[in-house]
């Protein structure tokens, strides 16, 4: 039987292909209305999409589309803990961890439900505990000193976004209760930086790691295991460090004490756990209270997205929009510009959130899509992106939609400073919209005293063809609050495009062939051992590498 999805879609590419379909300055012009008809919004916080093609009937076939996908009964089965990701037997309930512990919110699993944001509410309690005890000096190292810094280790999802939110609630302040590093990376280069200048004394590791089995991970924690104990002995070990995992047993083989060990589900996925111990490093580095506000901002908008109609429903209408620019537009890209410094991590976390998620070429069904689906994310903080990429997204030959991030009041003190970056990221994305046309060019040039051989040679370069679609996403002030509301809106998009497109957006299978081969290889790296059998590329470049080797 063919997937409804198919005629859906088909409608969309329709009404893209429709003259002047693909066109935004012409849908201004028709309706005075349409920056308030194609805004929505949640308290503070504005999504403006009306600088895209989407008119009335676009609209109209995305959430039919939506109705054809079941995305209301996709809602409801993800907030009862229903197995949303069936290809891992797993229901997707990060959403319990920021929830109030009498939310009722259950997991199902093999018929058997567990009040999961009582669970979490219970682990909250003793992380809780576990961040006073180390900011008021009551649990210290081995030497007695008091934990100055935070040493967190983990990779992809539970390194990411912890990052992006350590960083954004820390920002250029000097008064932290912590500091903190973060270690992903096996390069040993990584763990000289993360350590350097590090007193071993007043440092606290946290291993951050769901399967506590990641080679990275475990490679890096057994290195700073090593850098504690050469510094304190071996009884130092279980004070200085701590585990945030689902894998207990693990967590103890690597000898890391059950009162330091805050364990969750496998209904978080990796890339949804910074709600969960695994943000243990943002409540030791910012503070107990901006953890907390973070999942109050969060549950704000879970609660905004499985009670709001679809078609006031934030992380819903931002989905949308990224479908008709995949699959209407052909759109192979989507950048992510925030306009703060605060947040210039957050491409990189929404990198793993979406194309981890979404980066999938069959259906539930276990047959290839016939439609495209997540696009290539990548972004830089804005105004730095404008003097490296933004131009080709503006003059390129391919249509890169982007999300404009602004915060309408700092926390410093350089108002002039302020303006000059919110007046570029309207400025962008007007002009990406607007454009420059060839004869306002020509007329420019000639005015400024331009030959006619100078403006015919010049002005085709100059001419911006406009009718680039973007988002602006905007709201009060960069808080905690904010900060857990802004990524549990993409969150939800993903996952609203995942029943979209009809893919399980909660498993990850495509990173499990490169690990398989990774662990095959270690040992053919090492001297003496007999080289393995690959293609004869991988052979000779193994081959070549050992011959560069300086390593006895
Ligand atoms: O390799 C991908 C991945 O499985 C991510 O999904 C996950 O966030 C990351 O590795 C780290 O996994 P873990 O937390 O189990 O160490």
């Amino acid at each position: 039987m063919t997937d409804p999805r198919h005629a859906a879609l088909a409608r969309l590419r329709q009404l893209a292909n429709r003259p002047g379909g693909r066109r935004i300055t012409p849908l201004f012009a028709a309706d005075p209305e349409r920056a308030a008809r194609f805004t929505a919004g949640l308290d503070d916080l504005t999504l403006d999409f009306s600088k895209s093609s989407i008119d009335d009937a676009a609209r109209d076939a995305l959430l039919d589309l939506a109705d054809i996908a079941g995305l209301d009964d996709f809602r409801r089965r993800m907030f009862a803990g229903e197995m949303v990701n069936p290809t891992e037997h797993r229901a997707a309930m990060h959403m319990a961890l920021r929830a109030p512990a009498g939310a009722g919110l259950s997991a199902q699993l093999a018929g058997v439900s567990e009040d999961a944001s009582a669970l979490a509410s219970a682990e909250r309690a003793c992380m809780r505990a576990f961040v006073e005890a180390v900011h008021t000096g009551q649990k210290t190292g081995a030497t007695g000193a008091r934990f100055t810094h935070v040493l967190t280790i983990g990779i992809g999802g539970s390194d990411l976004g912890p990052l992006v939110a350590t960083e954004a609630l820390t920002f250029g302040r000097d008064h932290t209760p912590m500091q903190a590093r973060f270690l992903s990376n096996v390069d040993g280069h990584a763990f000289l930086q993360a350590t350097q200048g590090l007193d071993p004394a007043s440092t606290l590791v946290l291993v951050a790691s769901k399967t506590f089995t990641t080679l990275e991970t475990i490679t890096n924690a057994h290195a700073a295991r090593a850098w504690i104990a050469d510094a304190l002995g071996e009884g130092a070990v279980s004070r200085h460090f701590a585990a945030l995992s689902t894998n207990l047993s693990g967590v103890a083989a690597f000898g890391i004490t059950p009162e330091h060990t805050f364990g969750f589900r496998d209904w978080v996925g990796g890339r949804y756990s910074l709600w969960s111990p695994v943000g243990l490093v943002i409540a030791l580095a910012a503070g107990w209270d901006k953890f907390q506000a973070m999942l109050d901002g969060a549950w704000a908008m879970d609660r905004h997205f499985r009670d709001a109609p679809l078609r006031q429903n934030l992380p819903v209408l931002l989905a949308l929009v990224g479908i008709w620019h995949v699959n209407a537009l052909d759109c192979a890209t989507h950048c992510v510009l925030a306009y703060d410094e605060r947040l210039r991590r957050l491409p990189a976390h929404l990198q793993q959130v979406e194309m981890e998620s979404n980066g999938k070429r069959v259906t539930l069904a276990g047959v290839p899509t016939t439609w495209d689906t997540c696009p290539v994310l990548f972004g830089e903080p804005g105004t730095n992106a404008q003097h490296s990429f933004i131009q080709l997204v503006h003059q390129g030959t391919r249509v890169v939609p982007v999300d404009f991030i602004l915060v309408a009041n700092p926390d410093h003190d350089r108002p002039d400073a302020h303006r000059a970056l919110a007046a570029n990221a309207f400025a962008q994305a007007e002009a990406l919209m607007v454009g420059k046309s060839e004869a306002s060019i020509r007329a420019e040039m000639a005015v400024k005293g331009a030959t006619q051989a100078e403006i015919d040679a010049v002005a085709p370069h100059r001419v911006a063809p406009g009718e680039r679609p973007s988002n602006t996403i905007m709201f009060e002030r960069l808080d905690a609050f904010s900060l857990g509301r802004l990524i549990a809106l993409y969150e939800h998009k993903v996952a609203v495009q995942g029943c979209l497109w009809g893919i399980d957006s909660f498993d990850q299978w495509g990173v499990e062939l490169g690990k398989v081969l990774a662990g095959g290889i270690l040992p053919e790296l090492t001297p003496g051992t007999a080289p393995g059998a690959h293609d004869s590329s991988t052979n000779a470049l193994i081959a070549r590498f050992r011959g560069l080797r300086r390593e006895s």
